[in-house]
C-alpha cells in the first residue's frame, strides 16, 4: 500500500519517516507530496482555522487525499502550557504576533514571543505538553481515524541545544533533564507527542493489512 504522509515540514517528514521505519509491522509505503508530485497551493494555509488538533489533523489528511487519491495521514501538532491556560495549542505554529520581531524567523519569534510572556512565572508553575494527533483517511473506504500523543515537560527560561526544531532548545524533558534539543533523534521519537502518535497509528496500519 502507497501511504502519503501530508506536511510540507521536512524535519516532521523526518522523524515521521524514521518512526514509522522503525518501528514497521505494515506493508505500506511512504511517499512525500514531492514523491508524488503536489505543488504547494497557498490553500494550505487555511486548511487548519479548527479548535482541535483531531479536527485540524483530519482536514489537512482530507485535502490531500482528495488531491492524490491515496490513502493519507497528517498531522497536527503543538504545545499546550499550564500557566497559559493551555495556549498556543491549535495555535502554535503562529504564535508570536506578525512582525513583533521582523529579524527573527518563525521558530525564533516564537520561542522568544514564550519567553516573555511566561518571564514571570516561577519554575513550578512552567509546565507544558507537546500533543501531535495524527489523523489516518482513506479516499476510497472513507475510513478515518485519530492516533494522539502527548510528551509531558517544562518551558526552560532560555534555550540549550542545536537538535530537533521549533520550540525543541526551550522544551525540557523533566525525566531527562534535557532538552528535546539536546537529545538525539532516536530518543526524541522514543519519547515525543509525534513519536507516540505515530506508533499508534503503525499499530493501526499492522493490524489492518
Ligand atoms: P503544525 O505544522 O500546524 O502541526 O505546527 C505545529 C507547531 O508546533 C509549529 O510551530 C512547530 O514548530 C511546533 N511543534 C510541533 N511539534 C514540534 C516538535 O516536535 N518540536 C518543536 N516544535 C514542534
Amino acid at each position: 500500500m502507497k501511504l502519503l504522509l501530508a506536511t510540507r515540514s521536512a524535519h516532521k517528514a523526518r522523524e515521521v519517516a524514521r518512526i514509522l521505519g522503525d518501528g514497521r509491522r505494515g506493508d505500506f509505503r511512504l511517499a512525500t507530496l514531492d514523491d508524488v508530485a503536489i505543488p504547494y497551493s497557498p490553500v494550505e494555509e487555511s486548511l487548519e482555522p479548527f479548535d482541535t488538533f483531531e479536527e485540524n489533523a483530519a482536514s489537512k489528511a482530507r485535502y490531500f487525499a482528495r488531491l492524490s487519491g491515496l490513502p493519507t495521514v497528517a498531522d497536527d501538532s503543538g504545545i499546550e502550557v499550564d500557566a497559559l491556560g493551555g495556549r498556543p495549542g491549535v495555535r502554535t505554529k503562529r504564535f508570536a504576533p506578525p512582525g513583533r520581531y521582523p529579524d527573527l524567523s518563525r521558530d525564533e519569534a516564537n520561542n522568544r514571543y514564550l519567553l516573555e510572556r511566561l518571564d514571570h512565572v516561577p519554575a513550578r508553575e512552567r509546565g507544558a505538553r507537546y500533543v501531535c494527533v495524527a489523523s489516518f483517511i482513506d479516499p476510497v473506504s472513507g475510513e478515518t481515524a485519530h492516533f494522539r500523543g502527548e510528551a509531558p515537560g517544562r518551558i526552560l527560561r532560555e534555550g540549550r541545544g542545536t537538535g530537533g526544531f521549533g520550540y525543541d532548545p526551550i522544551f525540557q524533558d523533566d525525566e531527562l533533564q534535557r532538552t528535546f534539543a539536546e537529545i538525539s533523534e532516536v530518543e526524541k521519537n522514543a519519547r515525543s507527542h509525534r513519536g507516540r502518535a505515530f506508533r499508534a497509528f503503525a499499530e493501526f496500519l499492522a493490524g489492518r493489512s
